[in-house]
């Protein structure tokens, strides 16, 4: 463990682990178990209280599937009120045609959604049951809901979507969309499938060179771990690379996150945590911000660590803390 001299800026809050569609990557089935225990309303907004008073500057809302907390909008709200840099979400869009303007007025500022083909028949397939329309409804409304930014995440499998590289990325510039290809990492139940379904993001990089400007990929400061490219027809048009697998970025990682039952996770290849619900639910900001340095204490030393790649990472959920 390495002691981290900064205090973490960014959360990623997963707000519910609930999710109504089941991707072969994340989750075995539709059915298999959920946390048997929430923070409350209350209780997440003393969390975020105690975060900001931490030092964190950018928040992120995931899930599980955030869109069905049945208060979203309330929460984002209360997001908007703390002196933030940045308030984003991510969803896989099934309820966005109704949320994503609500949510923008709520003052969410950036959206990104997941979306792993554009062939309902394979969607369907990869989701275990989603459709794709109603997807693409979403992202109509987040488009004319004005977000700052509209990304979507596509974990690419080979054999399965990856001859969608360059139909997506055309998809997507039309739309002023950017996308960003994801590596499929041995995280849960990643970990179950096949090593050769793997892409790299050079070899992603590789099949949609004729598109980009050459050179290196290159990160967003105070961002995530996407690396992009631009177009070669437009410079205000990139594509991301993620490549959890082929690589890490743990040494730039200033990222905590909270599961929904209040426990404060360090890092997405571990289960380590540091419980802190229980001064979330009594309002105790203080206690929530010696809570954060505890959790933070406990995360591993990027220098050495090889995040997603270690063994530890197949006994995480992501769907329980958010990818
Ligand atoms: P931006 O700040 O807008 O770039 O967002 P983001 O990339 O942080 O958010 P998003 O939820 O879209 O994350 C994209 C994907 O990156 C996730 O779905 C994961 O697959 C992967 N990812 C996010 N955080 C980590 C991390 O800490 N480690 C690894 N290995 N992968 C991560
Ligand atoms: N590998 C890579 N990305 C994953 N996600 C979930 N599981 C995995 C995995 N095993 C990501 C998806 C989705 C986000 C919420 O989590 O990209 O966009």
């Amino acid at each position: 463990m390495a002691v981290h001299p900064r205090p973490p800026r960014s959360v990623r809050l997963s707000l519910t682990d609930r999710c109504d569609l089941a991707c072969v990557y994340c989750r075995p089935h539709r059915k298999d178990g959920y946390l048997e225990e929430r923070l409350e309303d209350q209780a997440w907004k003393a969390m975020m209280e105690g975060l900001v008073r931490a030092g964190v500057r950018r928040v992120r809302l995931t899930g599980g599937e955030p869109l069905l907390h049945p208060r979203v909008v309330e929460l984002v709200a209360h997001l908007a009120e703390l002196a933030l840099e940045d308030l984003a979400l991510t969803t896989n869009g099934t309820r966005l045609a109704s949320l994503a303007l609500p949510l923008r007025q709520a003052g969410l500022r950036r959206i990104t959604i997941s979306l792993d083909s554009l062939i309902p028949e394979r969607f369907f397939q990869l989701t275990r049951g989603g459709h794709l329309g109603r997807v693409l409804d979403g992202l109509d409304a987040a488009l004319a809901a004005g977000f700052d930014e509209v990304k979507i995440n596509t974990v690419i499998l080979r054999g399965c979507n990856d001859d969608e590289l360059e139909a997506i990325t055309h998809w997507a510039w039309g739309r002023g969309i950017t996308p960003r290809f994801i590596e499929v990492m041995r995280v849960g139940e990643g970990a179950n499938l096949p090593h050769n379904v793997l892409v790299t993001a050079r070899e992603m990089q590789e099949c949609l060179a004729p598109l980009l400007v050459q050179g290196d990929a290159v990160p967003d400061p105070d961002r995530g771990p996407a690396r992009y490219r631009r177009a070669l027809h437009d410079p205000d048009r990139r594509v991301g690379f993620i490549s959890g697998t082929s690589d890490t970025f743990c040494e730039r990682c200033d990222r905590l996150r909270v599961a929904s039952n209040g426990v404060l996770r360090p890092c997405l290849a571990t289960n380590d945590g540091v419980d802190a619900s229980l001064p979330a639910r009594s309002g105790d900001i203080f206690a929530i911000e010696r809570a954060v340095a505890e959790a933070w204490a406990l995360k591993p030393d990027g220098r050495i660590w090889k995040g997603c790649t270690e063994s530890t990472a197949a006994e995480v959920s992501m769907r329980a803390i958010g990818g």
